[in-house]
């Protein structure tokens, strides 16, 4: 099974967790995972894909504009719709507005008629709430994503368990 992961990142962040994601995904047996930056879909790929997670990080506590157009102009022409969805964020701030991004993503996919998943407490320990977010307070340096790393692994990997299960 494909499961796609798209970002926008313009200083390494997102990217960073987008490809922890994938590495966590690709833990799930059958599981073909991989993250594209928006500017260069594999959209064969994603048509192909049962589920999608799009990540953003922060800006002035919404998605970035270039991800919330790419998701308008691409959502529909990639058959979003009946997709199995997750999202996630990164920020600068601890109360930056990550969960406000990943709310208002998971809200453009459910518009476009994709499942939304996120784990959140049906997991256990970790309990993911809506999504996984990751705070780097030293910006460009990525000192601080280290400590979130296992969390985005954990995410993808219950995001293609459950793609498996029920897609
Ligand atoms: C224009 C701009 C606006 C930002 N606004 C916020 C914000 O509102 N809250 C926050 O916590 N971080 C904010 N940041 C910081 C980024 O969200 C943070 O550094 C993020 O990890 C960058 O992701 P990237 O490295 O993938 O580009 C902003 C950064 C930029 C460049």
């Amino acid at each position: 099974m494909k499961l796609a992961v798209i970002y926008d990142s313009k200083t390494g962040n997102t990217k960073m967790a987008a490809e922890w994601i994938t590495e966590g995904m690709g833990e799930v047996a059958d599981v073909e995972a991989k993250a594209f930056f928006i500017d260069s879909v594999d959209e064969d790929f994603v048509k192909e894909s049962k589920g999608v997670v799009v990540g953003s990080p922060s800006y002035a506590a919404l998605m970035t504009p270039d991800i919330h157009s790419w998701m308008m102009n691409n959502g529909g022409k990639l058959g979003f719709g009946g997709k199995l969805g997750g999202a996630f964020a990164t920020e600068q701030y601890t109360h930056g507005g990550g969960d406000v991004v990943i709310q208002s993503i998971l809200t453009m996919e459910m518009v476009n008629g994709m499942l939304c998943y996120s784990g959140g407490g049906s997991c256990g320990s970790p309990c993911i709430h809506l999504g996984p977010v990751a705070v780097n307070s030293n910006l460009e340096k990525h000192n601080d994503m280290e400590k979130y790393k296992e969390n985005f692994k954990i995410f993808g990997k219950r995001f293609a368990a459950k793609a498996v299960e029920v897609m």
